[in-house]
């Protein structure tokens, strides 16, 4: 506008200058003004120069007549016969005058002769001759479709040559709904156009936008000059991605194995191109350690298994995802994937021993309660339901409590710390789950000892055998109990009971060391004074209450070859073994000349005799039996024996060291006489009538005896093979350790029924002359069999001896 304004000043001020300069030079040269338009042909006349200046033309030639300004005078010529100004060559105005509005060209025209300078101004006037143009044919546009309505975009200007008012004076836009044109005036005759975007774009509506820009000129008629305007939308990242569901949740096992799918997302974007594609991403929320868990696969959106999933640690997880494009500003959706943990039965349950009591009393009652134990399991649900149990134990017991998965251990009955003194208690938890798990914990339960019981001796009763003779105050034997408690209740004291009882005559005369049950004599005991006593030993402990138990011993006590044979026949007046005997000469041999007597006060082979004649006058007259101390005729007298004969015999016992006695017995042979033979005969004769008589008597009696010695026999043979028990019934020695059928037999030799110490076998062979430890029992049947007795011997039993030796004989 106000250039508009300034041009139409500056036209004016320069024909006003023109004017002034039209007036100035009236006189002496006038201004001479013609106007032609541009493109004229060559030889178009401009003007009549000589006559416009009132010269006569037929002097022009010689006046000389001429265009003197230098540039522009190719572009005219004058006539110099008439005077008329004509177009040489082609006059374009666009050329010489460029753009501006008023285009004079001034001529300078000489008349030599006279001087005269004439001026002459020839205004070319424009003629439209130019359409307008554009640079290019074809303008292609890319318009994001998120470009805002008004946003501008600048389009090149058309081109116009002509000037003034045949220049561009507008331009024009195709029809259409989006867009419209805007020039803005840039300098002179500059005309900028704009296209304006009216309304937004949406390039999933229509991609491509096709203008036409028109420019138009203000020439009579216009002329116009068009652009195509191809507009592309450009997409633009308008929709963001959407996840194909609402809620994504899955359900997983713990401890799955690494690279398991868990579940896969999925989300879509309409948008094309790296807009609509779309990746998956973690949220930004989630921290570390889920990424240690889960891993997402940024293409595919599964979500897989990473690390170790622990449901005793977390039981469940949310995870964000984000889904992505890759728009140049991308969208993004946020969705969120629940993922539970489902338990696996992978922890065993444990047993806690919460309260403990490793020492229990043996006299409990039971029902007490030992510990307290509470079981539990990290898993869930069934992995987690816990049974304890005790699979073998029958000495404690499980009691459940009001609370669950606590129990109390309870003794389930009585202890006894002498049977087991520590309780390995075996617990096995074991829980419910699929396959089941379970653990076991042993504890160790100590009973501690109650003083329950009495002490023990190790036999009951004590039977001992001591020699006589004992030196006194040595130990002669020791008793032992034990204890089955423990410590002071197991410390065991001993003492000789004093109120059992026993007689004091012999309990006064021995004592025991009361630590070790030493049992001491105090006097020497005779076996011919004292066979056998009887006492007891109290054993005591040292628990409370004191316990205590008694025993009985027995004590025998055995003999010892201490006393020499007594003899009592032959015996003298004043006590010495010394005896006559008279017989008369006649007799036979055979003939019982004495007999010697003698017993022991010892028993066994300490007090068994045996008779031996140490000195005797005749060796072939006189016979001594060797058991029974009978002095026999061996022959006849005859006239040369002499009258007197002495024997002495030597009565020995059969000790270990022998003792021994003798008698003397002197024989007086005398002549027989009538009274004195008679009754010696007679002595004699009954003798041999006695046997004579006897003697089938005895072949009577002894077939009878052996038939019952048979029978007998066959009988005992009968009971033992059926029992042994019978033992008893002969022998009420409990100590006794062989049977009847063994000692019974008699011995040819000694024909000796004896009873066998404890450390002897019947069985086994006594030697005569060893005395150790034998007893003598005074059985009848061997005391009327036996030849040699300890007491002295009465007619009466000799005559069963007699009887019975044939009979065994
Ligand atoms: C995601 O969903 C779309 C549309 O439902 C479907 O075409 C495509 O296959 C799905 N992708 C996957 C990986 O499931
Ligand atoms: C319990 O059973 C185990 C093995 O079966 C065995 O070794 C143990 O002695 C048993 N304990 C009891 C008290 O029975
Ligand atoms: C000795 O023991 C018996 C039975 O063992 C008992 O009856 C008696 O009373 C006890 N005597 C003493 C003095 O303890
Ligand atoms: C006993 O008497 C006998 C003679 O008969 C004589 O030899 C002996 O020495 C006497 N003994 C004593 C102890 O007196
Ligand atoms: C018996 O005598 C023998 C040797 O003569 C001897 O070794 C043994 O100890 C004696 N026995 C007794 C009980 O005196």
């Amino acid at each position: 506008m106000g250039h508009k304004r300034l041009g139409a000043w500056r036209e004016r001020w320069q024909r006003l200058v023109f004017v002034a300069l039209l007036l100035f030079f009236k006189g002496s040269f006038a201004q001479i003004r013609y106007s032609i338009s541009e493109e004229m042909k060559d030889g178009t006349v401009v003007g009549n120069i000589a006559k416009d200046l009132g010269t006569d033309p037929r002097t022009l030639k010689e006046r000389g007549f001429r265009i003197v300004s230098s540039s522009r005078d190719s572009l005219f010529q004058i006539d110099q016969n008439d005077g008329i100004l004509y177009v040489k060559g082609k006059i374009d105005r666009e050329e010489i005058c460029e753009r501006s509005s008023v285009c004079l060209i001034n001529l300078k025209t000489v008349l030599e002769n006279p001087l005269e300078i004439h001026y002459v101004a020839v205004e070319v006037v424009d003629v439209n001759d130019h359409a307008p143009s554009f640079p290019e044919r074809e303008k292609r546009l890319e318009i994001s479709e998120s470009a805002m309505p008004g946003a501008r975009y600048q389009l090149p200007a058309a081109r116009d040559p002509d000037g003034g008012t045949n220049s561009i004076q507008m331009y024009k836009l195709s029809t259409n709904d989006h867009f419209r044109i805007d020039v803005k005036e840039r300098g002179e005759d500059r005309k900028m156009p704009f296209l304006i975007l009216q309304k937004s774009l949406d390039r999933e509506s229509k991609k491509i936008h096709k203008l036409l820009l028109t420019a138009v000129d203000g020439g009579r008629p216009p002329k116009s000059g068009t652009m195509e305007i191809t507009v592309d939308v450009l997409d633009v990242n308008d929709n963001m991605p959407v996840f194909t569901k609402d809620v994504y949740s899955a359900t997983l096992n713990e401890n799955s194995p690494l690279g398991t799918t868990v579940i896969q997302v999925n989300a879509t974007d309409l948008d094309n191109g790296p807009s609509g594609e779309v990746f998956y991403t973690f949220g930004n929320d989630v921290d570390s350690k889920m990424r240690k868990l889960f891993d997402l696969d940024p293409i595919t959106g599964k979500i897989i298994v990473k690390g170790n999933l622990d449901f005793e640690e977390q039981k469940s997880y949310e995870i964000d995802i984000q889904a992505s494009d890759r728009g140049p500003v991308p969208l993004t959706a946020d969705k969120s994937v629940t993922i539970k943990i489902i338990d696996v039965n992978d922890n065993v349950p444990e047993i806690d021993v919460t309260s403990f009591s490793s020492a229990i009393a043996e006299d409990s009652r039971p029902g007490t309660t030992v510990a307290l134990i509470s079981v539990h399991d990290l898993d869930d649900g069934q992995n987690a339901k816990v049974s304890l149990s005790l699979p073998n134990d029958t000495a404690f017991k499980l009691m459940p409590s009001t609370q669950d998965n606590i129990y109390s251990l309870v003794t389930n009955s009585l202890l006894d710390r002498e049977d087991v003194y520590e309780h390995d208690i075996v617990m096995v938890a074991k829980d419910a789950g699929e396959p089941s798990l379970s653990s076991h914990k042993t504890i160790k339960v100590i009973v501690s000892d109650v003083n329950d019981n009495s002490p023990e001796f190790l036999l009951t009763p004590y039977t001992f055998y001591l020699a006589e003779n004992n030196i006194p105050g040595k130990s002669v034997f020791s008793v032992s109990a034990f204890d089955r408690d423990l410590n002071e209740n197991a410390l065991v004291n001993y003492q000789i009971c004093r109120d059992c009882g026993d007689d004091s005559k012999h309990t006064s005369t021995l004592n025991i060391n009361s630590e070790n049950g030493m049992v001491y004599a105090l006097k020497s005991f005779d076996f011919e004074t004292v066979k056998s006593f009887q006492f007891h030993v109290l054993a005591t402990d040292s628990g409370t209450p004191v316990r205590s138990t008694n025993v009985t011993i027995t004590v025998f006590i055995l003999d010892q070859n201490d006393n020499s044979p007594l003899i009592l026949s032959p015996l003298s007046s004043n006590g010495s073994a010394e005896g006559v005997e008279e017989i008369p000469r006649n007799v036979n041999a055979g003939h019982l000349v004495a007999k010697v007597r003698a017993y022991d006060l010892d028993v066994g082979y300490n007090g068994w005799l045996l008779f031996s004649l140490q000195e005797v006058s005749d060796h072939t007259l006189f016979s001594l039996d060797r058991y029974t101390g009978q002095i026999r005729t061996l022959r006849p007298f005859t006239e040369t024996d002499e009258a007197q004969h002495k024997l002495v015999i030597l009565v020995k016992d059969n000790g270990n060291v022998s003792l021994s006695a003798t008698a003397t017995v002197l024989v007086n042979v005398v002549e027989p006489k009538e009274a004195f033979a008679a009754s010696d005969v007679k002595g004699s004769l009954k003798d041999e009538d006695e046997n004579n008589v006897t003697f089938y008597l005895v072949i009577t009696l002894g077939s009878v005896s052996t038939l019952f010695l048979i029978s007998i026999i066959v009988l005992i043979v009968m009971q033992c093979s059926k029992s042994t028990d019978y033992s008893s019934k002969y022998l009420q020695d409990p100590t006794y350790d062989g049977t009847l059928c063994h000692s019974i037999q008699y011995r040819s030799g000694d024909k000796r029924y004896m009873l066998v110490g404890p450390r002897m076998s019947i069985g086994s062979t006594i030697v005569p002359g060893s005395n150790g430890n034998t007893l003598v029992v005074p059985d009848r049947r061997s005391r009327a069999s036996g030849e040699v007795s300890t007491l002295p011997i009465t007619d009466t039993y000799t005559e069963t001896r007699e009887f019975l030796r044939v009979s065994i004989l």
